[in-house]
């Protein structure tokens, strides 16, 4: 299922039972996500496509305690700042430790090897998480997703444990728990089969470089306010065409600079001319 996690006073101090990769032969997408507060995420996971994504074993994510990877008889696993100031620090051994075991691989060291999958640190200073990020790590068969909390984290798992700094906005937010949520949500669902209908997620807004058209539903009048005659009409070439290019106009209005990354195609640089 979708976010299983253990709580340390059921795991003692043994690594949790759900360490090692997938199930041999299993092309289910794996996502570790480590935080001290797992029970954030008993929630999100077990609804909707995520949950029903995971029950078909298109995906499989694990939520674990970064507590259970500390040694100390109080499972600690931040500590005061260097050079003051007062803030707590996420401390790098559990850190490491924890993505060590996740992945089963001998304990990092300067002149070894790095992590086998992306190890993705969730801070406000890493690069804006979009679609391309999405869809990179959704071409992967697993990856680790970090949360932070309090200060964040000991510069040392930035520098030497992490592969990828994401960032889910010019804004701060307590922890990485949220962050991770929308990353690991964002990544399963562009999955093969994980968006049942087909082409689902090809026409989503940034997945070909513009925002998605308008939807309606019924009733075709609601209070007056009645739906483009085209959507009634039957006709499936028209309505093609005006999706794509509301899909556009929308674009050219809210988001210009989409049109810069993907320049608009023949009938899109005629409708330019138009608006
Ligand atoms: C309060 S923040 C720490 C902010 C840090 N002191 C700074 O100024 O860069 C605590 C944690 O929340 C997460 N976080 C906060 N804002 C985030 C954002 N915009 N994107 C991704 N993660 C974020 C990170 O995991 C971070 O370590």
């Amino acid at each position: 299922m979708g976010g299983e996690y253990m709580e340390p006073s059921e795991a003692g101090n043994d690594p949790p039972a759900q360490v090692g990769g997938p199930a041999p032969g299993s092309d289910a997408l794996r996502i570790d996500i480590v935080t001290l507060f797992p029970a954030m995420f008993a929630g999100p996971f077990e609804h909707s496509m995520i949950a029903r994504a995971a029950a078909a074993g298109l995906v499989d994510i694990r939520v674990h305690d970064l507590r259970l990877w500390a040694t100390d008889r109080h499972r600690t696993a931040d500590d005061y700042a260097f050079g003051g100031g007062g803030g707590m620090v996420l401390k790098p051994e559990p850190l490491f430790r924890a993505v060590e075991d996740l992945l089963g691989i001998e304990p990092l060291r300067p002149e070894g090897p790095p992590p086998p999958c992306p190890v993705v640190l969730m801070t406000p200073q890493g690069h804006r998480f979009d679609h391309a990020r999405a869809r990179s790590l959704a071409a992967a068969d697993r990856f680790v997703l970090l949360c932070g909390h309090y200060e964040g984290f000991d510069e040392r798992v930035r520098l030497h444990l992490a592969t990828l700094e994401v960032s889910i906005g010019d804004f701060v937010v307590t922890g990485g728990e949220l962050p991770a949520m929308l990353v690991a949500d964002a990544v399963a669902r562009l999955r093969p089969g994980v968006v049942g209908l087909a082409g689902g997620v090809e026409s989503d807004s940034h997945a070909a470089g513009r925002l998605e058209h308008p939807h309606y539903t019924r009733p075709a009048d609601f209070r007056g306010w009645t739906v483009p005659s085209v959507l009634t009409s039957g006709d499936h070439g028209a309505v093609a065409v005006w999706r794509k290019r509301t899909a556009f106009q929308r674009t050219a209005e809210r988001r210009p600079d989409m049109l810069a990354a993907v320049p608009p195609d023949r009938d899109e640089a005629r409708w330019l001319g138009e608006l």
